[in-house]
């Protein structure tokens, strides 16, 4: 059975698991999801991680199809490590307001009028500004990094304000910090949250390190999207306020269906905790990119190059 396609002159299959298995085989694919992924594309996954975990698998993979469900900085980090490889996004569109907080015309300027520094940017940066950083770090493996820089070496910590602050007071290293931010993790309400936590005092607040100062002083825990499942496993809280984007509660409901996952709430009443760029990511976009091959990264060859090293300096120290 098929139904009509948001793609002219494409029928999508009723079936649409059963149709993105069959396209696995039939080329030698891979999907690797975030965890900020709907429900759907997660249950589908061959795997599902954070940023630090999706560039691994991207390095190990050996199939020859590398099916991105995230957006467009992990699947063009996959593409570095992987230029002989197709790689695809399902929507194109599925950006970053943080990658976008950092334009490389305006980073290099910046960086040029701090010679002496060594420039460690968090992954979630477009290509061209990889290219001009020397080791790139996720929100796992930030703080572990920047402690293995010689102390007397200065540093800019680009884009992330947010992060940049929280491995400031983690490593008690003075780090120069580019101005950007996640719109997402940005929209959580300190006061809700405060107010939530009256209602559910048995409830743990839990954060990425994304988020504003005057949330992450309120978290009994801040990590990673890989982190933050692990800690809700691990610890005997069965309550948890969730100050992240909220996609990543499915995975926590499955690993622990006995424990309860509160979103923390926006400051005003829309769901824009949802990532919109994430969410354009549908399952049917998935199937279409698969039987279509398209809409594929591609990057210039140089840019590729010289973002691969530090890249690379990243897995290699992680
Ligand atoms: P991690 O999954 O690496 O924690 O990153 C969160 C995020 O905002 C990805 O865009
Ligand atoms: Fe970018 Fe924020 Fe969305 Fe992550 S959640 S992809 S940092 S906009």
């Amino acid at each position: 059975m098929f139904v009509t396609s948001l793609r002219p002159n494409t029928l999508i299959p009723n079936d649409l698991f059963a149709a993105i298995e069959d396209l696995k085989q039939e080329l030698n694919a891979v999907i690797l999801a975030h965890y900020y992924q709907e429900p759907d594309i997660q249950d589908i996954a061959d795997y599902i991680g954070d940023s630090l975990g999706l560039s691994q698998q991207a390095a190990a993979t050996d199939a020859e199809v590398i099916v991105f469900a995230g957006v467009h900085f992990m699947a063009e980090t996959a593409k570095i490590l992987n230029p002989h490889k197709l790689v695809l996004l399902p929507d194109l569109d599925a950006g970053c307001s943080l990658a976008d907080s950092c334009p490389p015309q305006e980073f290099a300027a910046f960086k040029a009028a701090h010679p002496d520094h060594l420039v460690v940017s968090y992954i979630n940066c477009s290509a061209a500004i990889k290219a001009m950083s020397d080791i790139i770090c996720t929100s796992s493996n930030s703080v572990k990094i920047v402690q293995q820089i010689p102390p007397d070496q200065p540093i800019i910590f680009a884009p992330d304000k947010n992060l940049g602050r929280y491995v400031m007071e983690q490593t008690g290293r003075n780090l120069v910090l580019w101005e950007g931010a996640c719109i997402v993790h940005e929209i959580f309400s300190e006061k809700k949250i405060v107010q939530l936590k009256i209602e559910h005092p048995e409830a743990e607040i839990i954060a990425h390190p994304e988020c504003e100062q005057a949330v992450l002083r309120h978290a009994d825990y801040i990590g990673s999207t890989t982190g933050l499942l692990k800690y809700c496993q691990a610890t005997a809280a069965e309550q948890f306020i969730v100050a992240t984007e909220p996609g990543i509660i499915h995975q926590m409901q499955k690993d622990a269906p006995h424990k309860q996952f509160i979103p923390a709430p926006a400051m005003n009443n829309c769901a824009c905790n949802e990532c919109p760029h994430m969410r354009l990511n549908t399952l049917e976009k998935l199937y279409l990119a698969m039987k279509h091959r398209t809409p594929e990264i591609t990057l210039p060859e140089d840019i590729r190059v010289a973002a691969l090293k530090p890249i690379q300096r990243m897995l290699a120290m992680s």
